[in-house]
């Protein structure tokens, strides 16, 4: 695209996680590990967004009335969000609805890991863009385990749930570079600080942060290394290069 495209700051889309399960028809199962431990990393990570909106209040990192606004609109699509995990989870594998929220508030959240980028606004939103664009094709990779149960409602819910994560990574992008721009500069380094979090350190675990959740078969170093070209032509101040972390700066004018 060209400069000439006027980037914007996209509202909250309108919808109720109510709209498709209300009607939804889901047969249970009852003996699947495999789409348990799936659905449930999905809700707790969803969940996880109220604990970093704690965390980035605690550590007064708003600084721009643009990012106020972001987070709060961020935060009520992820609790929608698991707010529809929570009903997949009772629907398909009977799980007890006030069981899931007691497990969901015993997790324990460390910010300490990440402590390099809960410091100023823009490292944070940095990472935050990044991580839902993340999330935006991890789930666009979910079709496949979303079609095994043959409810239409669900290929909808999914849709939803992929788009929300796409304006949640194009304002993050958009204040970036309306709030930012004397530092887009500086978002490789914030990348590369990031990601090497996850990969120098294979002893690293995620910590309810909602950033850095990358685990799971979605997540692999393939999709990551997409992201991270993708995140850096898009803020548009790198030249892409094919090898991973290989990006060099230039002087760029192109936007989303
Ligand atoms: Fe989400
Ligand atoms: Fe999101």
């Amino acid at each position: 695209m060209t400069n000439s495209v006027k980037l914007r700051y996209l509202p909250r889309r309108s919808w109720d996680v109510c709209d498709f399960f209300s009607t939804a028809r889901i047969e249970r199962i009852n003996d699947s590990n495999s789409v348990k431990n799936k659905l449930w990393k999905d809700l707790y990570t969803e969940y996880d967004a109220r604990h970093l909106y704690r965390a980035i209040h605690n550590r007064c990192l708003i600084r721009t009335s643009e990012f106020k606004r972001y987070l709060k609109d961020w935060v009520n699509d992820e609790a929608r969000h698991t707010e529809g995990f929570i009903f997949l989870m009772v629907s398909i594998l009977g799980e007890n609805k006030q069981n899931l929220e007691d497990k969901l508030e015993q997790r324990k959240h460390d910010f300490s890991q990440i402590d390099s980028i809960l410091c100023n606004e823009f490292r944070l939103l940095t990472a935050i863009g990044f991580d839902e664009l993340v999330t935006c094709r991890a789930y666009a990779e979910d079709r496949g385990f979303y079609h095994q149960f043959d409810v239409q409602e669900l290929n909808g819910w999914l849709r939803h749930l992929i788009a929300d994560e796409a304006v949640h990574f194009q304002n993050a992008v958009y204040i970036l570079k309306r709030c930012h721009s004397h530092r887009l500069n500086e978002v490789k380094s914030v990348l590369d600080d990031l990601l090497g979090v996850r990969n120098i350190k294979s002893e690293y675990q995620y910590t309810g942060t909602f950033i850095m959740d990358y685990f799971g078969d979605e997540y692999t170093s393939e999709l990551l290394e997409k992201c991270y070209n993708t995140f850096l032509r898009v803020v548009g101040c790198y030249e892409v290069n094919s090898q991973f972390g290989n990006s060099e700066p230039r002087k760029s004018n192109r936007v989303l």
